[in-house]
């Protein structure tokens, strides 16, 4: 393949131009970090499994009429996705208490939160994503107010779907993280949801024996981190594919 011109590296992707104007390529790789990047490791197999997962969930969004930045999955690690103009907060859903939030107000981690909480953090590494306010994401205009209430919207419709979705499968989703970003066409902007939705991006319980299946393993040692990403993949039908085209990556 001819050589792009790379436009970023992240924790844990790295984007290229993409083939036409106005397109990205998301090439998913296997590092993973925590901790404001302080934890840091490679995760054989993790890339794969998240470029599948993340196109599973974004196709279903998308028919379910969210607008989403995802085009189509061109390989195993790589998708094409519409470039957008990252609104730089990161918003959290939460259904269940469960990472920062117990600690900032006491609450045992499974407790389920008396109706779902939608949070806000500045995207900014060097601060450590610092929580605020949806006054902050206003007075600083990181977002208009119209895209904040198109934000809150999306999410909350994006965490029914979800939920749903999961709980079909046997999978709590106890919270996860969303980015969002400006699509202009024309002179018209939209709000869309871009980057990831995997396990490295929410909270999996496994309903019945709240097993964890998602980046907390990784946070907490408790092993076996690919495997419970394979696990949620196996659930959600697309797994036979993913080993597949491991297997094949690995032969090469
Ligand atoms: N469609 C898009 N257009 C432009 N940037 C995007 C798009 N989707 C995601 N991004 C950005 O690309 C980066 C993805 O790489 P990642 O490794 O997750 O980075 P980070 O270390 O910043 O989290 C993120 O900074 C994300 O905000
Ligand atoms: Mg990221």
């Amino acid at each position: 393949m001819a050589r792009r011109k790379k436009i970023y590296e992240g924790k844990a992707k790295i984007l290229y131009e993409g083939p036409e104007p106005g397109t990205i390529v998301q090439y998913f790789k296997d590092d993973a970090t925590a901790f404001n990047n302080k934890k840091k490791a490679t995760l054989e197999g993790k890339g794969v499994l998240n470029n599948r997962i993340s196109e599973f969930v974004m196709v279903n969004l998308g028919r379910m009429g969210v607008p989403t930045h995802f085009i189509r999955r061109l390989n195993m690690r790589e998708q094409l996705c519409r470039e957008v103009e990252i609104i730089p907060v990161e918003v959290i859903c939460r259904n269940v208490a469960a990472g920062s939030i117990c600690q900032r107000l006491g609450i045992e981690e499974g407790e389920p939160l008396p109706r779902s909480i939608v949070e806000f953090c500045y995207k900014n590494d060097a601060l450590g994503d610092p929580l605020v306010a949806e006054e902050h994401v206003t007075a600083f205009s990181w977002a208009t107010t119209q895209e904040l209430d198109d934000i809150i919207s999306l999410t909350l419709r994006i965490n029914d779907f979800l939920s749903g979705m999961f709980a079909a499968v046997g999978i709590r989703l106890v919270d996860f993280k969303l980015e969002f970003g400006r699509l202009y066409e024309g002179d018209m902007v939209r709000t869309v949801l871009a980057d990831e939705i995997s396990p490295d991006s929410c909270r999996l319980w496994d309903i019945e024996t709240n097993e964890k299946l998602d980046k907390d393993r990784f946070r907490r040692d408790l092993g076996n981190v690919t495997e419970a990403y394979a696990e949620v993949a196996r659930r959600l039908g697309i797994m036979r594919e993913t080993q597949r085209a491991a297997n094949d990556e690995s032969d090469l």
